[in-house]
């Protein structure tokens, strides 16, 4: 059977772009075509400046989100990094299989390291050294597939080289996995700025639609995002990326595709009006269902401690396997 890995990061609330980009497929189909585990990876979230009590907030709510989405802990995995000592074991035998030119390649690295400094930060080693946890992450489960958006397959093709890497050196030990992306909405774009991703962390939340987001502001931060010039509904994500952004969230919402959908409307203010509703709608039941679950923290709590002991079953024997392969005295 095929098996799946992925995660989502603790560093802020969840979004539309998420949500698109990755969970709403892992709650839709990958749960019931594979075996799947799902992670908040909330040792990623200490590699940028981060406030100890709000990690510990918003990976319990993004715990309650998964399952709010759909995730069945009957027919997939749910747990925390943290919890399973495997990941932080195999990371260090992936940080000496890649290279320090490699990780410095690394977009995200790029983007994040530049952005600390502006803000007079200093750079986190963790933060150069995350995409060898993100390869522990998958390579502890011999994953096959890892269903992600667009911004995160740089990260999973370097774990590709990796794999291959130690496997080449050291004897077949791990599988090779592959990115998936969603057919639409990849790569979600900021409504106020359509030319960079909708992020968790953007400084200004106008642009970003949060899961937990009441209707009102969802239809008013849609209501409001940033158009171009022209007027005509055309999907054209370079000459019109605010007009495609929407296009494809609405795409991706109700069916359809992009291109089709821009025949459909004569101006943009109706477009964005179907957009929002179509946003509310596909929100609403997500919204309603983390309200019911919030209210009981001990079954969110009990999900991610049987996710977790199952997690732990299932990566200790590759992660040994990885130690003895790499030279290392086994334990005994
Ligand atoms: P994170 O937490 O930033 O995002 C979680 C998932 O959501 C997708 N995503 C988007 N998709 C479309 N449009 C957007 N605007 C958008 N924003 C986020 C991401 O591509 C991702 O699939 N490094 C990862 C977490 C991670 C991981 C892993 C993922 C750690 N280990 C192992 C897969 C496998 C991250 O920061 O995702």
């Amino acid at each position: 059977m095929t098996r799946i890995f992925s995660g989502v990061k603790p560093t802020g609330h969840l979004t539309l772009g998420n949500y698109l980009g990755a969970v709403r497929r892992w709650a839709e189909v990958d749960q019931y075509r594979a075996d799947a585990l799902f992670s908040i990876v909330d040792l990623h979230a200490l590699t940028v400046e981060h406030d100890p009590a709000r990690v510990r907030r918003l990976s319990r709510q993004a715990a309650t989100l998964l399952l709010a989405a759909g995730l069945d802990p009957a027919r997939c995995t749910v747990f925390v990094q943290s919890h399973v000592d495997a990941h932080t074991r195999l990371s260090y035998l992936l940080e000496c299989t890649a290279t320090d030119g490699e990780l410095r390649r690394m977009i995200q690295y790029k983007e994040k390291s530049v952005r600390a400094k502006a803000a007079g930060q200093s750079v986190r080693a963790s933060l150069l050294t995350y995409p060898a946890l993100m390869a522990a992450d998958i390579l502890a489960y011999r994953t096959d597939e890892v269903p992600v958006g667009d911004d995160q397959t740089q990260h999973v093709e370097l774990t590709r080289d990796l794999a291959e890497r130690f496997n080449l050196r050291y004897g077949p030990t791990f599988t090779v996995p592959r990115a998936v992306n969603p057919p639409v909405a990849a790569r979600v774009m900021d409504l106020q700025d359509p030319g960079s991703k909708m992020g968790k962390s953007h400084e200004s939340g106008a642009g970003i639609i949060y899961l937990l987001d009441e209707a009102d502001v969802v239809r008013k931060k849609v209501m409001r995002a940033v158009t171009d010039s022209g007027r005509e509904v055309e999907y054209d994500p370079v000459e019109k990326p605010g007009v495609a952004n929407l296009l494809e969230i609405l795409a991706a919402c109700g069916g359809g595709n992009p291109t089709e959908l821009a025949g459909v409307y004569d101006s943009y203010g109706s477009l964005k009006q179907d957009t929002a509703e179509a946003v509310v709608e596909l929100l609403r039941p997500v919204r309603a269902r983390h309200a019911q679950l919030a209210a009981d923290p001990g079954q969110v709590d009990q999900v991610l401690k049987e996710g977790a002991e199952r997690a732990r079953g299932m990566a200790r024997p590759v992660v040994d396997a990885a130690y003895e392969a790499i030279g290392l005295l086994p334990a005994g």
